[in-house]
């Protein structure tokens, strides 16, 4: 067999494997919200299609939740798992789209070719890319190259409420040499990654109700309470002036980064400038004295999400509302516990609370960061073959989003995570107008035949 055969035709398909990518790309599959549950299923249908065309043994297991699509080819070799997500992000707010969000589009770019679409970068594009380089080499070569273990999910936006009941239940099916997951980013254009470290995260939100109903704000503003200004006092006691989260506790658990990997990741040379100047942005937040990649990849965050209260329609009202709520997320690393943290944050509020006001709160998932294992030989070959691939060396690098799997592999299936992703920064995964470069798509294909070739 030859890999520069099975690099050639994935040149040469690459036109269909775009076209393909577009069809996946038109189920608004949005795992958050029930009115979509069909579109979830239909991408999982689309995809169990798809894997049965490369002659893998797919099919749709059914959750309390979305389906996983679940599907194996036997091999000699190693025996690799490849987990992707195909549920995709909301798409609001609509107005802001320069497009129709499900209605991809390849669009020539000042930076170059792009695939624009929701769920383009995050993550259909980028589990495509594997199925892609699995079809070419079917193509070259007859069969995969090893035993193959494909695990498609459908809640991970969501919080990935039917994941561990069902890799407990599945358990030996889902016990690999290796599971490579493709969700996370590139560090630079020419830099492709290894993902080493991933925050956890923990969602809360809260709702504090003071009076019985909306009030007019004459006639009993200044005598009644407005929980709407108690949540902003929470909310703002949440830091100090250092930018220091004040959560009782919560940096129990939190490591300061060794010098060693301070030097490496300085060695990156990241220019956090040109990072926020993308965003609009110029000035460092967060934290006094620390790097913005120290920051990104190994400190912990708590940020506002999103609040609600009151009056926001069109025009003004005077009101005193009955309820205020608010959309936590801390994003957590080292050995800090989600559980803890939630019960510590809890405490803290209900001690905020004035008299006369009430709080209720609702969890939304709670997974811890983790820190995977490079030592083993796959690691170098994959590292190699990626360098191969990119114009430079790949690099191990941290990630500042959240893969609750890829513990879950650790930790119920004994299978050691390995993360490789082509994403870019701006592919503006989760906001209006997402992309994946073309780039990332072909040469993600590529460096995934070239992986798969070094390590089988
Ligand atoms: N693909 C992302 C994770 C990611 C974020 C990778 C940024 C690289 C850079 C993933 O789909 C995601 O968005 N995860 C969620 C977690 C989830 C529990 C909702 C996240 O990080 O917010
Ligand atoms: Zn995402």
């Amino acid at each position: 067999m030859s890999l520069d055969a099975v690099l050639a035709r994935i040149d040469a398909d690459l036109p269909a494997a775009t076209e393909r990518l577009l069809e996946l790309l038109r189920i608004p599959s949005i795992s958050t919200d029930p009115a979509f549950k069909a579109d979830c299923e239909r991408a999982a249908d689309w995809l169990v299609k798809d894997l049965q065309s490369l002659g893998v043994d797919a099919s749709k297991r059914l959750t309390p939740g979305h389906p996983m699509v679940m599907g194996h080819v036997p091999g000699d070799g190693p025996h690799l798992l490849f987990y992707g997500h195909y549920d995709v992000q909301p798409v609001d707010p609509l107005e802001l789209w320069d497009r129709d969000p499900f209605d991809p589009q390849v669009e020539d770019t000042p930076k170059g070719r792009v695939i624009r679409g929701r769920g383009a970068a995050d993550d259909k594009g980028q589990l495509m890319t594997f199925i892609e380089a699995c079809r070419a080499w079917k193509a070259e070569n007859g069969s995969l190259p090893c035993s193959i273990t494909f695990f498609l999910e459908g809640e991970e936006e969501s919080g990935s409420p039917s994941l561990v009941p069902f890799m407990h239940a599945h358990k030996d099916a889902l016990t690999a040499d290796l599971a490579l997951i493709c969700d996370t980013g590139l560090f630079d254009s020419r830099v492709p990654a290894i993902t080493t470290m991933l925050r956890g995260l923990l969602g809360e939100e809260l709702t504090i109700t003071g009076p019985d109903k909306d009030l007019h704000s004459g006639m009993y503003g200044g005598a009644a309470q407005n929980p709407i200004r108690v949540l902003a006092r929470i909310i703002a006691a949440l830091h100090d002036h250092t930018g220091r989260i004040t959560v009782p506790g919560f940096y129990d658990g939190v490591p300061e980064i060794t010098d060693e990997l301070r030097a490496q990741w300085d060695g990156l040379g990241f220019d956090h400038t040109a990072f926020l100047s993308d965003v609009g942005l110029g000035r460092l937040a967060g934290e006094d004295g620390r790097s913005a990649l120290e920051m990104l990849w190994s400190r912990p965050t708590c940020e506002v999400n999103g609040i609600i209260g009151g009056y926001t329609g069109d025009g003004f009202k005077t009101v005193l509302p009955s309820k205020a709520s608010a959309k936590i997320s801390f994003r957590l690393v080292g050995t800090q516990d989600p559980c803890a943290i939630r019960e510590s944050f809890r405490k803290m509020v209900t001690e905020m609370l004035p008299p006369d006001c009430t709080v209720e709160f609702t969890g939304h998932g709670a997974s811890q960061a983790g820190s995977f294992d490079t030592s083993g030989p796959a690691f170098e070959a994959a590292r190699q073959a990626l360098s191969d691939e990119w114009p430079d060396p790949a690099a191990y690098i941290g990630c500042g989003g959240s893969i609750p799997i890829a513990g879950h592999f650790q930790d119920i299936t004994d299978t050691t995570p390995m993360l490789i992703g082509f994403g870019k920064d701006d592919d503006q995964i989760h906001s209006p107008n997402e992309k994946y470069d073309m780039e990332s798509f072909h040469k993600g294909i590529r460096s995934w035949a070239r992986i798969l070739d070094a390590l089988t």
